[in-house]
């Protein structure tokens, strides 16, 4: 997770997600939350959009692939709103400051894992508010660098945190609204790892331009963090084969690229010929 590059390159847009494949929500005590996300998209008369999220540990390369997923996206006409997590509004991207904190761990604020967690939802609710919901209203596609995932992945796995604690967080923040594809780059810990490595060398001494010059608070987590990250990572994936699709990142840049072509291809051609998500994303 870096701290600032792509700051605040929020746009916007359409739909109703299907709820998650099957997931299966406790139901917490909380109340309803309002201003629902998904009812913009609900009475929304304009062609649906789609919610594309894509996860994966620190240095899997989600950054250096967002460039060509959008460009694909693009070059299939659809109207693209890109966006990443923590971050995406004002509000969001002060929290992802507090959150990924900065070089020096001592200059850091203390953060509980739970008041890291509520932190978490707090910057997602308001992007759902302000940027996801009203992209997909409108029809666009959202195209987002982290969602509730890697929540599961880094509060639940890394933290251990209760995942039922998550999901009625979830529920309660966009439980009608969930992504309909998600990228899961994944590689083995030690890749990211030096990657990661490799990259903040590279950058060292230059100015980043993003505010943050070294590690970040998830970045300096020990390798069993980071492993547990990886595994809540791939539960998820086989939770929801459907939606949450496995790329092997380790490879070369361009044939991680290929890869992604075909599930993006194989995504458009399903909903171009409505083919029920699952039921294609299952095949
Ligand atoms: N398939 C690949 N093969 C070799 N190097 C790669 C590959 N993918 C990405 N890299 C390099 O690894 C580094 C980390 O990639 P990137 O910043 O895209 O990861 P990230 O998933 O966005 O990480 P973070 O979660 O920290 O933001 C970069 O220097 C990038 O050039
Ligand atoms: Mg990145």
């Amino acid at each position: 997770m870096r701290a600032g590059r792509n700051s605040g390159t929020v746009m916007a847009a359409a739909k109703k997600s299907p709820a998650a494949d099957s997931a299966t929500v406790p139901t917490g005590k909380l109340p309803a939350a309002t201003g629902k996300p998904s009812a913009a998209a609900t009475n929304s008369p304009v062609a649906p959009g789609a919610f594309i999220t894509v996860e994966g540990a620190d240095g899997a390369g989600k950054t250096t692939h967002l460039d060509f997923i959008e460009r694909h996206l693009r070059s299939h006409g659809h109207a693209v709103t890109r966006s990443r997590e923590p971050g995406g509004t004002a509000l969001g991207e002060r929290l992802r400051g507090l959150l990924l904190g900065g070089p020096d761990a001592d200059a850091d604020a203390a953060i509980s894992d739970r008041a890291e967690l509520l932190l978490v939802f707090a910057a997602r609710a308001q992007h759902l508010d302000e940027v996801i919901a009203p992209a997909l209203a409108a029809g666009r596609w959202v195209l987002c660098d982290r969602f509730t995932d890697a929540t599961y992945a880094y509060q639940g796995g890394g933290r251990g945190l209760d995942a039922r604690a998550i999901a009625v967080l979830e529920q309660w923040t966009h439980g009608e609204l969930q992504p309909d594809l998600t990228l899961l780059l994944d590689v083995p810990v030690e890749v990211g790892q030096a990657r990661t490595r490799r990259r903040e060398q590279a950058e060292q001494g230059g100015d980043r331009g993003d505010g943050a010059d070294g590690a970040d608070r998830f970045e300096r987590e020990s390798t069993e963090f980071k492993q547990a990250v990886r595994a809540a990572y791939l539960a998820r994936a086989a939770q929801f084969p459907a939606r949450i699709k496995r790329i092997d990142a380790a490879v070369g840049i361009a044939q991680v690229r290929a890869e992604l072509q075909t599930v993006l291809d194989a995504f458009d051609r399903a909903r171009q010929t409505g083919k029920p998500r699952q039921a294609s994303q299952n095949a």
